[in-house]
């Protein structure tokens, strides 16, 4: 497996290879990106990693400086996993001087997440234009995890008519259900152990709407009680179309609900799928 840390090296490299599927991460690898590489040797010829904790899409108060940077680490899980090749370029390599052209997203991206990380998705759709137009990969795999980044990231690449097809991984969850983060190991032991309660949140939820509760809204408001009740600061519980991340209407079959909320100091987000036509997620 070869480690490569400049634009110009990468760019050598990868003259000719054919079929590359991309990894992109910010590190602190664990199992959750690790099924990401896993889809990508499946669905690829030459699966490159990248690694890169993307300062555009931090907001000044947020955890960019405290991020944890593990490149060693992430290397040897890697080497054992079917990766070709790791991308680790430095913040000078990728943004030469400050990144004025950025990626406009649809209204959405001000929605959910973007209410309360406002410029984030635009940060983490231009790292990841740069990355396409670096690496020029066939296939991207993102997780669903992150469920309104892997909706933007596809329309962007839709309508920018952009040649690499996003494929989605399902989100890689601890035996409590807790969805694996490299933001849990900011979490102390009491808090660990009450992290799993946004997994049953949301199953509670998909529960009640396949029991058959049309009141989305009432829905919406009890899982948010559900969570401040417990200590959790709330940022959002919404309800939404799979296909545009709208709000839902009663006769949508495919939806999501999507959770974000504090727990002390670390921010934990989830999602989970409803299929009402009886598909699966
Ligand atoms: O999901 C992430 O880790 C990041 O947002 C990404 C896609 C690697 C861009 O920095």
């Amino acid at each position: 497996m070869l480690v490569i840390h400049t634009i110009a090296d990468i760019r050598m490299r990868l003259r000719g290879v054919n079929g590359i599927a991309l990894v992109p991460t910010m590190g602190n690898l664990h199992h959750g990106h690790l099924d990401l590489v896993r889809i990508a040797r499946q669905r690829g010829q030459f699966v490159v990693v990248s690694i890169f904790v993307n300062p555009l899409q931090f907001g000044i108060n947020e955890d960019f400086f405290k991020y944890p940077r593990t490149l060693d680490q992430d290397c040897k899980l890697l080497e054992g996993c079917g990766a070709d090749l790791v991308f680790a370029p430095s913040e000078s390599d990728m943004y030469p001087q400050p990144q004025q052209v950025k990626v406009a997203l649809p209204p959405i991206a001000n929605e959910l997440c973007g209410t309360f990380r406002p410029g984030h998705f635009s940060g983490a759709a231009t790292i990841v234009l740069k990355l396409f137009n670096i690496i020029q990969p066939e296939i991207a795999v993102f997780g669903k995890k992150d469920y309104q980044q892997y909706y933007l990231m596809r329309q962007m690449s839709e309508q920018l008519n952009l040649p690499v097809k996003i494929v989605g991984a399902e989100t890689v969850r601890a035996p409590d259900g807790l969805a694996l983060s490299s933001r849990n190991q900011y979490l102390k032991d009491e808090e660990r152990t009450e992290a799993a309660f946004l997994y049953q949140m949301l199953t509670g939820v998909r529960q009640a709407i396949l029991n058959g509760e049309k009141d989305l809204g009432w829905l919406q408001g009890q899982g948010l009680d559900a969570l401040v009740s417990r200590g959790w600061r709330a940022e959002y519980v919404e309800i939404r179309s799979q296909g545009n991340l709208e709000k839902s209407r009663m006769e949508e079959k495919n939806l999501v609900i999507l959770a974000a909320a504090w727990l002390g100091k670390t921010r934990l987000i989830d999602n989970l799928e409803v299929f009402l036509d009886g598909g699966s997620a």
